[in-house]
């Protein structure tokens, strides 16, 4: 069968080849590629900043988020033939670390868990795939395409589960929420926070294209210029840009006894504050700033809950861009106005 794959660490080898069929030590559930869409993750692996194959391995199949169909469940799987699914990304480390043992993977202390497609666990991107049943979940056949937005909203429930359970040290009803960047992941934030009826703010470097209408689209209201300058200060702010100067305006700008969520991996950076300055900012206003990566099995379920409740038609234009699998040159190439560009193996 075909496959995206990378050697990890050096930047310019990614291919689309031949590789074996998935051996049956990664599940007992087959399944046939539908999609696997890209993101900033995928996009590093290939440029050789991040990645590790599978040990003993030279590379690595690419890609994490995903949908497929199955072709066999296996023996002992409660799915079904043709259901459609999305695999977990994480798997818990051996040890187990005590988060691991009780399944919260997504907060894996010793750092030894691993991930599809980004760490020592072949990803999606190949024509067919394996998966444990456990990590398989079930995607509503009506959503079709879109269900391969499920993997970056899981990011976002958790985000959120993180913000509220630091948010109960103290009275606080959060009512606003601004959220810097508007990729998939500032936007599905955006999207998932008006369904429980927060006002909601994004602010990009974008002052034209999709994004300031996709936004307008959810009932929020779009800012482009600094944080330091939308004109209030917000309850919860979810950092989706990794930029220094965001994040130190984010904690700046923050409302007292707010909470700051950086879901961004960014790297190096010029602060335009110095850290003393930032952190006095944060103790004078009982702030919170919670790092959030990956998500659980609950965080699965509950993000397929919310991305059910989205409008379809504006998940859709979050798909700004479908490529050939062949094409991934171009899938793993940013261009000006794509927000979720998706390589697609097969039709829904
Ligand atoms: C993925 C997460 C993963 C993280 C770090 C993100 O792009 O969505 O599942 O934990 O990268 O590897």
């Amino acid at each position: 069968m075909k496959a995206i794959t990378v050697e990890p660490k050096k930047p310019g080898t990614v291919r689309f080849e031949d590789i074996p069929e998935p051996d049956v030590r990664e599940g007992s559930v087959l399944v046939e590629a539908i999609a696997a869409a890209v993101c900033g993750t995928d996009v590093e692996i290939a440029e050789g900043k991040y990645g590790w194959a599978p040990p003993g391995k030279t590379r690595l199949v690419m890609g994490h988020e995903s949908l497929g169909r199955v072709i066999d469940p296996g023996a002992s799987s409660s799915l079904q033939k043709g259901d459609l699914v999305a695999g977990i990304v994480r798997r818990p480390d051996p040890v187990p670390c005590p988060n691991c043992a009780v399944g919260e993977w997504d907060m894996c202390r010793n750092g030894q868990y691993t991930e599809r497609g980004i760490k020592e666990i072949h990803g999606f991107m190949s024509e067919r795939w394996r998966i444990e049943p456990e990590y398989a979940i079930k995607v509503d056949p009506s959503m079709g395409i879109l269900g391969v937005l499920l993997e970056p909203t899981t990011v976002i429930v958790k985000a959120f589960e993180q913000v509220l359970a630091v948010g109960q040290r103290a009275f606080w009803e959060p009512k606003t929420l601004l959220v810097t960047g508007a990729g998939p992941i500032g936007l599905l934030a955006a999207a998932v926070a008006r369904l429980f009826g927060m006002e909601v703010h994004v602010l990009a470097r974008n002052k034209t294209g999709p994004k300031p209408e996709l936004v307008r689209a959810l009932g929020a209201t779009y800012h482009s210029g600094s944080v330091l300058d939308i004109g209030f200060e917000p309850d919860v702010i979810v950092e989706c840009t990794g930029v220094g100067a965001v994040i130190a305006d984010s904690i700046q700008q923050i409302g007292a006894g707010g909470v700051v969520c950086l879901t961004g991996v960014g790297s190096g950076g010029i602060a335009p504050r110095a850290t003393a300055d930032i952190a006095a900012a944060a103790v004078l206003k009982n702030n919170v700033v919670v790092g959030s990566v990956n998500a659980n099995r609950r965080h699965w379920y509950k993000a397929n809950e919310r991305l059910g409740r989205l409008d379809r038609k504006w998940l859709s234009r979050l798909i700004t861009r479908y490529e050939k699998p062949e094409n991934f040159k171009e899938a793993l190439e940013k261009k000006p106005d794509d927000i979720k560009v998706v390589i697609q193996f097969g039709e829904v």
